[in-house]
């Protein structure tokens, strides 16, 4: 029997491919920037199974331009880049990379909220520019994040990860969700309050919800009045989450104090972007769950989903179960 063809949009750690190889003929996008629509679509015509990244569009249309396909894995935690509906419908199933970047892509939003906070960039500049002749009582005078209010927006994983190591600094920690989490309330010593007092309240913003519809430019001009003028934005979640153009000027007129961006609305920013200029918005290119441990394993649970689809086997994560059959 000829192995199944499975479409790599792009070469991800070594480990999850070789595992893959195993029961699969991979090809594999050899390039740097994600293969374009079209491409994809003709790559993957005859294969059971897709390898995407959140930079691929995987939609009803590229679906059915696959007869044979049976899987999508994606390579991330989000999955708003496919759509679901259209999978289920089709009997495809999809899968994602949750767990395994919790903790990572909680430090690294730790990590931005400290950088913003005390104007690490702003420093680095400033030395860079030959302009460090003193030191200076008054220079770059930040924020302090010990004891301050955090205020998430979103209480999954990796929100809960955030509120977590706010812990270890003697935050306050306030959280909205759709979804109320008594259980984290009393374990984390955290503070449920509608989505209005989060962000009147907190020295700290940090999203962590999924790109939905009713998340999508979430925050838009009216949200940022709502917040302290010298409060931090901080997102890695997903950019269209953010109004960049509210945010935008919510920066410029100092209705809030700083941002910190791991994800942004396009997707990359053109570095002549007024964000990226701008001294109190930090932005980097989505890296939050960039470690060399967690992309490794992120590869090979993606190759494990993968082979678990491709033989018919229940994966460890799938997104839409309902297309398993029963007895898998
Ligand atoms: C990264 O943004 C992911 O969703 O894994
Ligand atoms: C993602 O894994 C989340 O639940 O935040």
């Amino acid at each position: 029997m000829s192995k199944p063809k499975v479409y790599a949009t792009r070469h991800i750690p070594e480990a999850g491919l070789d595992i893959i190889r195993e029961v699969a003929d991979l090809e594999v996008w050899d390039q740097f920037t994600p293969p374009p629509y079209e491409v994809i679509k003709e790559k993957s015509a005859g294969c059971e199974g897709i390898l995407s990244l959140l930079t691929d569009r995987v939609d009803g249309e590229l679906m059915d331009a696959c007869p044979k396909l049976r899987v999508i894995a994606n390579y991330a935690v989000g999955f708003d880049n496919i759509d679901i509906e259209a999978a289920t419908k089709r009997g495809i199933l999809v899968t994602n990379t949750p767990e395994v970047l919790t903790e990572t892509t909680a430090d690294f939003a730790f990590t931005l909220l400290m950088a913003v906070a005390r104007r690490v960039e702003e420093g680095i500049r400033y030395v860079e520019a030959g302009k460090w002749v003193t030191w200076g009582p008054e220079l770059l005078m930040g924020r302090d994040i010990h004891h301050a209010t955090l205020g998430l927006v979103g209480l999954g994983r990796i929100g809960a990860g955030m509120a977590k190591r706010a812990k270890g600094f003697s935050m306050r920690v306030l959280y909205y969700d759709a979804v109320r989490r008594r259980d984290l309330e009393s374990l984390l010593d955290l503070e449920y309050a509608d989505l209005d007092t989060v962000l009147a309240e907190a020295d700290f913003v940090s999203l962590h919800v999924p790109l939905l519809p009713s998340t999508h430019h979430l925050m838009n001009a009216d949200r940022f009045k709502q917040m302290k003028k010298t409060a931090v934005l901080i997102n890695t979640s997903r950019g269209p989450v953010v109004d960049t153009e509210a945010l935008r000027e919510a920066l410029e007129n100092g209705e809030i104090m700083a941002a910190g961006l791991d994800v942004t609305e396009p997707e990359p920013l053109p570095a002549d972007h007024p964000l990226v200029r701008m001294d109190n918005c930090l932005v980097v290119p989505h890296i939050a769950s960039a470690s060399v441990q967690t992309r490794t394993r992120m590869a090979t649970l993606a190759a494990e989903n993968l082979v678990a689809g491709l033989l018919g086997k229940e994966p460890p994560t799938p997104v839409n179960a309902e297309v398993l059959p029963k007895d898998a």
